[in-house]
């Protein structure tokens, strides 16, 4: 059995390495992007691992059938750019990691509230730009505890950011299509996400993208949103509209937004050797923003994620390899 991992991170491959000598199998990897082209370095391989935002197409899948390639072991949790339907055509069976650390995710939505709420943005600009070192009343913050969070999905990362927030004294509302049976006293359903728009002091989102939830954030909902109302948004782009949330933003629609999940995601984003500089219009405004922080799809980067990532993958993999079901089979 050899394995093949594309898109592998400097800081992934000790763990790939531990994880072939401890199962004494052989695991080549690359630091390429997975595509209709690159699979031909699969060749070979009874299985692919692999970490990306970019689409799995069907024309993909059709390479995986022709080159016999039946497994496909996905490092990360999100499945919205993967055409399953075009997988199981082709007999490509897919596994992804549900739960390698909802806490990583979690925690960075909160930083991002807290960097938001106290301005910290504003306070950069002030020394990057004008290289001044004072008080500005343009700092002056807000306390959590002061705030109402709305939280949209309460998987694991939801439940964890509710526990974070309610940590801080915030009150929580929560929206979830399919709500838990008990709440245990800690935070609030609503009946619909109109609720959570209007009441909202901070909106943090933590569901998976869907067909209905694109843009689900748009010009008509920021301007439901309160104007002192904070997005964070660390689980999928589609769901935001990128050119009314600037406009948000811009026109005073809402206050502040932390970003670490963009609409169209491209390759570079995951290449960690690149050494391009950004030319997307959209990028570059929001960077430019006091009120805004943009991250690049780093909410899950911990020493944690990363080895449980490598580690369920493979052993995904090499379960799906010996003919058993894992526990992480994507239907
Ligand atoms: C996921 O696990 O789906 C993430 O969003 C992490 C990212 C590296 C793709």
């Amino acid at each position: 059995m050899k394995f093949i991992a594309y898109n592998v991170r400097d800081d992934e491959i000790p763990f790939v390495e531990k994880w072939g000598k401890d199962h004494h199998i052989e695991v080549t990897s690359t630091t390429t992007t997975l595509t209709t082209e690159t699979i031909n370095d699969a060749d070979g391989f009874d299985g692919i691992s692999c970490l990306q935002t970019i689409p799995y197409s069907q024309e993909l899948f059709e390479r995986f059938h022709e080159l016999g390639i039946k497994y496909l072991s996905l490092r990360n949790v999100g499945v919205d750019n993967v055409d399953l339907q075009a997988a199981k055509a082709n007999g490509v069976q897919i596994t992804n990691v549900p739960a390698y650390s909802p806490e990583s995710i979690a925690e960075f939505a909160v930083m991002m509230a807290l960097y938001l709420s106290r301005k910290v943005g504003y306070m950069q600009q002030q020394l990057q730009e004008r290289h001044e070192f004072h008080f500005s009343p343009d700092f002056m913050g807000r306390l959590i505890s002061e705030q109402t969070v709305g939280i949209i999905g309460t998987g694991r990362i939801g439940r964890h950011a509710i526990q974070l927030f309610r940590g801080l004294g915030a009150r929580v509302i929560a929206y979830d299509k399919y709500p838990l049976k008990s709440t245990n006293g800690e935070f609030e359903y609503v009946d619909d996400l109109k609720t959570i728009f209007e009441q909202s002091d901070i909106i943090s989102l933590h569901m998976p993208a869907t067909k209905e939830n694109q843009h689900l954030f748009n010009h008509e909902v920021f301007e439901m949103m309160k104007d002192n109302a904070i997005l964070i948004n660390t689980a999928r782009g589609a769901i935001v509209n990128t050119s009314d949330l600037i406009f948000a933003l811009e026109s005073g629609e809402i206050a502040g937004a932390g970003i670490d999940a963009l609409e169209n995601e491209s390759a570079d984003l995951q290449d960690s050797r690149s050494t391009k500089k950004i030319t997307d219009s959209d990028v570059i405004k929001l960077s430019m923003m006091p009120n805004v922080i943009l991250t690049p799809h780093s909410a899950f980067h911990t020493s944690e994620s990363v080895k449980n990532m490598v580690t369920i993958s493979m052993d995904n993999l090499k379960t799906m390899f010996n003919g058993a079901r894992p526990n992480d089979l994507v239907e």
